[in-house]
């Protein structure tokens, strides 16, 4: 037996020899999930080039993190970087390193749990074999491009070489990740194992040493030198109907490179100046800012297991099959059973989509209760309100339920325009009610606003932000004002819509403006969405405080029932599959000026926001419009988007604006005080 342990040289890296096998653990110092900084790939050189000379069975490179393996680049050192040739150049570096791993006279394995991810699967991808822990949390992919990049340590180049062209290219332009059991069909991993026969299967592949996993020969036909041109066209053909090239363009450049057969050195430099671009750049500053955001909300235990929900609507219903999938012991009330039936139903269906296996299903089923009648809330940690949007029917509620809870359970409201002091009023401990605002549809909205009433204690505040991690959902602390943040700046843009509408421009034409800037769906699309009922009664509440009017032909639709796609006709008309039938306006040439007025009614809605303290700072307002409205993303939010525009042209256009189309536009005060172009020039 041959043992030696040079762990003392490394910050980073620990590295064992065993029975002439070597084992590497990477344990990124000062973090909690190891990513791939210049200090830990400059270290691995180091070790690559130690192990190299030596006479070995073969290397097993692991993490030491229980989060997972490698969750990719260091991504704040993007933001460093200031030119193309810097980003270029750590690419190479990546590169080198990876290359001189791939290159060692004997073969390596790499040991993945959790997160394997960017350029930890590039890493991985640069062994001769991997192994996968079996289960739910383990997680590969190459998702650079929701970051505006693409792969740039090989990755473009091993990866089809490893799976096949179209596998790969699915991979890469989508982002998404895959589970242990994919990747083992994809042929990604070549074997999957539970935890504690890991290692076990590593060893037993360095003794065996089967001949390294390759694309089978029609995974490659797609990639061959005389189609490869024509599978390219129809892959960008998918491709550019998904994403507009002009506002992504780290998806088509990497269909480029792979239709090129691009070199290694290519792909670096295609990466070096896709990384310092303003869409990067938006999107790795909005990346860092979420992920500031969770680890602030982690800080402190929700102390939460058992959640009650009262109300089994649209909204009531999805929270609890939210929670009740994240691990929850739920129980649902409603005081109609017909509605908790449909409710169950509806939990049914949708977590037999979710989890694929049987089992999981009917456990997430079996934690969801209906509760007709509120037993559940003597039992909770926390009870959600989510009934109708009425004072006196939520003050009646928690009159009746104070004296129910557990001593030190949270109260949450799903309200979304009553004020909390309002709400509050109703109790004898108001310090324990918060405002937990979901976004409809729960199941895909990523944030959910944390209110916070004159009266909500700090307690309840922290709890509830660590209950909507533990959701998996981005929590934005706002303050209790109409509208919250959210609704708050998307009410004035849709009902500038609906004015433009008004005057005679066909929703098409103001839809394709707003698709055209960025926008995931139309504003006048929207509208019809949400309910052309809901929009007015938000309207009307915000009207006031706002100082907005509220066009009189959202009265007349709600009055003749065109309430939206729900009634299969509003400002559109819907198809028994609810897609709007458009006209031949569809086909006109997007309008620039028209997502001006748009965009600019929404920012000086915004700025207010910031002026009056609804969020923090420039930052939550980007990430709640963001994550909580689809502002485009590429565009880093609203107030990154300001800044992109510069001081003069905000100006000149809310003035050009307020002249023709009233007093919303003239510019916020907030825009002279807020520094907004001194603080972080774009
Ligand atoms: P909904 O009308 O679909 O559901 C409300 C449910 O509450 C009904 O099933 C009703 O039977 C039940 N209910 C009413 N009073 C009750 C009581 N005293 N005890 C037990 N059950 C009672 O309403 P929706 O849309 O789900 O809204 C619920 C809350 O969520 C409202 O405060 C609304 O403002 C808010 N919200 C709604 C959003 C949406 O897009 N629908 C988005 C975000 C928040």
């Amino acid at each position: 037996m041959n043992d030696t342990a040079t762990t003392a040289r490394y910050r980073h890296w620990r590295l064992e020899t065993a029975d002439t096998v070597a084992v590497l653990t990477l344990d990124v110092a000062e973090q909690s999930a190891n990513v791939l900084s210049r200090d830990v790939l400059a270290e691995l050189e180091q070790i690559v080039a130690e192990l190299a000379p030596q006479y070995l069975k073969g290397l097993i490179l692991r993490s030491a993190k229980p989060a997972g393996f490698v969750a990719g680049a260091d991504v704040r050192e993007f933001e460093r970087i200031v030119e193309a040739a810097g980003a270029a150049e750590l690419a190479r570096t990546g590169q080198r390193v990876l290359a001189g791993l791939a290159a060692l006279p004997f073969p390596s394995v790499a040991l993945i749990h959790g997160y394997c991810l960017g350029g930890g699967l590039e890493l991985a991808l640069a062994c001769t074999y991997r192994v996968a822990r079996d289960d739910a949390g383990t997680r590969l992919g190459l998702p650079e491009v929701r970051l505006g990049i693409h792969p740039g340590f090989a990755g473009t180049l091993r990866l089809p070489a490893l799976i096949g062209d179209l596998p790969a290219l699915d991979l890469m332009l989508s982002g998404r990740t895959v589970d242990a059991r994919a990747a083992r069909r994809f042929g990604l991993v070549d074997e999957i194992a539970p935890e504690r026969h890991l290692l076990r299967a590593a060893q037993a592949l360095l003794r065996r040493r089967p001949p390294r996993q390759r694309a089978p020969w029609h995974r490659q036909v797609a990639g061959l030198r005389w189609l490869r041109p024509l599978t390219a066209r129809l892959v960008r053909a998918r491709l550019v109907a998904k994403v507009d090239p002009r506002h992504y363009p780290a998806p088509h450049r990497l269909l480029d490179l792979w239709k090129e057969r691009a070199s290694a050195e290519r792909e670096a430099q295609s990466l070096g100046e896709l990384l310092v671009s303003p869409v990067s750049r938006h999107l790795v500053q909005l990346f860092l800012e979420s992920e500031a955001l969770k680890r602030g909300a982690r800080q402190l235990p929700h102390g939460i297991e058992w959640i009650h929900v009262i109300g089994a609507g649209t909204m009531g219903a999805d929270i609890a099959i939210l929670a009740a999938q994240r691990g929850f012991r739920v129980s649902l009330q409603d005081r109609h059973p017909e509605v908790l039936a449909r409710a169950v139903k509806r939990a049914h269906e949708h977590f037999r989509r979710h989890y694929k296996i049987p089992r999981a299903a009917q456990e997430a089923l079996d934690r969801l209760m209906p509760d007709l009648g509120g037993n559940g809330i003597g039992r909770a940690d926390l009870v959600i309100e989510a009934i109708v949007e009425d004072l006196d029917a939520k003050r009646a509620l928690f009159r009746e339920l104070e004296s129910r809870l557990k001593p030190t359970a949270l109260l949450a409201t799903n309200t979304s325009s009553i004020p909390l002091e309002d709400l509050a009023a109703a109790l004898a401990e108001p310090a324990r009610l918060v405002g937990l605002h979901f976004f409809n549809p729960v199941a895909k909205m990523q944030l959910i606003e944390i209110v916070r009433g004159g009266a909500t204690g700090e307690l309840a505040l922290s709890r509830a932000r660590a209950f909507a991690i533990a959701l998996d959902r981005l929590p934005l602390d706002v303050a209790s004002r109409p509208g919250f943040l959210v609704n708050r700046v998307l009410m004035p843009y849709l009902l500038e819509a609906v004015r433009a509408l008004a005057e005679g421009i066909p929703a098409e034409v103001i839809d394709n403006a707003a698709r055209d800037f960025g926008m995931p769906i139309g504003p006048v699309e929207l509208a019809d969405t949400v309910g052309l009922d809901i929009c007015l009664a938000v309207g009307e509440r915000l009207a006031p405080v706002l100082k907005i009017e509220v066009p009189s032909i959202l009265h007349t639709y709600v009055e003749h029932k065109r309430l939206g796609k729900k009634t299969g006709r509003g400002f559109y008309d819907y198809d028994a599959r609810g897609r709007a039938r458009r006209s031949l306006a569809a086909r006109r040439p997007p309008d620039p000026q028209l997502a001006e007025r748009l965009i600019l009614r929404l920012l000086n809605e915004a700025m207010a926001c910031l002026r009056e303290g609804v969020v923090r700072d420039p930052a939550a307002v980007d990430l709640g419009l963001v994550y909580g409205a689809g502002f485009a993303p590429f565009r880093g939010g609203p107030m990154s988007h300001a800044r992109a525009l510069g001081e003069e042209a905000m100006h000149h256009g809310l003035y050009r604006m307020a002249s023709q189309y009233g007093a919303g536009f003239a510019p916020d005060p907030g825009w002279a005080q807020s520094g907004l172009w001194k603080a972080k020039p774009d």
